[in-house]
């Protein structure tokens, strides 16, 4: 589809990618764009550079009820973009509880799961448009530093799959974005390579124009998907050595 002209709803829009989706989209030439924050306040610089097409929205994922409300209000949807998501750093069994694998998977696919449902008939309605779902390399295979994580994103990864399979029927293109380390904040302590917050926003809506499906923004991404095709075990195994062993 079309990302011009296109009525986008981006979730954590006041994150580190998520303010790139609106530049990008307002690249792009995206007619009006719903950008999503649990505060409302942390939108105002960002809708200050564009008032007459960016839209802020009281958005907590987690919230069925405002979930719905907001489905009810952008009704003129056609892009919805599920890039809210939290990250811990949490090992399944040094972790000191279960807190933390059940937060970022109440954000990070329950969250994502509730937007899919609550849009799927709006963008019915509106010609089937397209879904985002930022996803994470750490979907495909478990990063045991940030091992909960991991395992929320490969629900997401999952998700994604039976939604697009679900949403077929109504033409819904549904793109999957995984990228590895992408230069935010959030990463500060991450070593590098790190993939630019821009190019990841810029090659998912490219993929929404091309009709992709499953997206790998940056070297690193690309090349842990190759060896996923090719040697998966080499991935798990290089992965896991990353972990500081205390003896
Ligand atoms: N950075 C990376 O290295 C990297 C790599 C691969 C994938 N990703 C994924 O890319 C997406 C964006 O990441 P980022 O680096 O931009 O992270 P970020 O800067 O921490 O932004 C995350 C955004 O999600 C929002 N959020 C968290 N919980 C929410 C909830 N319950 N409802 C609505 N919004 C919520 C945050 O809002 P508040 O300000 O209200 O907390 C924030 O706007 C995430 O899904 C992340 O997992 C990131």
């Amino acid at each position: 589809m079309q990302v011009e002209n296109a009525v986008a709803l981006v979730t954590g829009a006041n994150g580190g990618i998520g303010q790139y989706y609106i530049d990008s989209l307002r690249s792009l030439g995206a007619a009006r764009i719903y950008a999503g924050a649990r505060q409302l306040s942390s939108l105002d610089n960002l809708v200050a550079i564009d008032p007459d097409r960016i839209i802020p929205v009281a958005l907590d994922i987690t919230d069925q009820t405002t979930v719905e409300a907001v489905a009810a209000q952008c009704s003129d949807v056609n892009l919805l973009i599920n890039n809210a998501g939290i990250g811990l750093l949490k090992g399944f069994i040094s972790a000191p509880d279960l807190s933390a694998a059940r937060a970022e998977m109440e954000v990070n696919y329950f969250g994502t799961l509730a937007m899919c449902r609550a849009f799927a008939p709006v963008l019915k309605a509106n010609g089937g448009g397209a879904i985002v779902n930022m996803l994470s390399i750490l979907g495909r295979v478990n990063f045991p530093m940030n091992a909960s994580y991991s395992a929320s994103k490969g629900a997401g990864y999952i998700l994604t799959q039976g939604v697009r399979a679900e949403l077929a029927a109504q033409n819904t293109l549904v793109v999957g974005v995984m990228p590895a380390t992408v230069d935010t904040k959030g990463s500060q302590d991450f070593p590098p390579p790190k993939v630019a917050p821009e190019t990841v926003a810029q090659a998912a809506l490219q993929a929404v124009i091309d009709g992709i499906e499953d997206v790998y923004p940056g070297e690193q991404a690309q090349a842990i998907a190759a060896q996923l095709l090719s040697d998966p075990k080499g991935v798990e195994k290089a992965m896991a050595a990353m972990l500081p062993q205390s003896a």
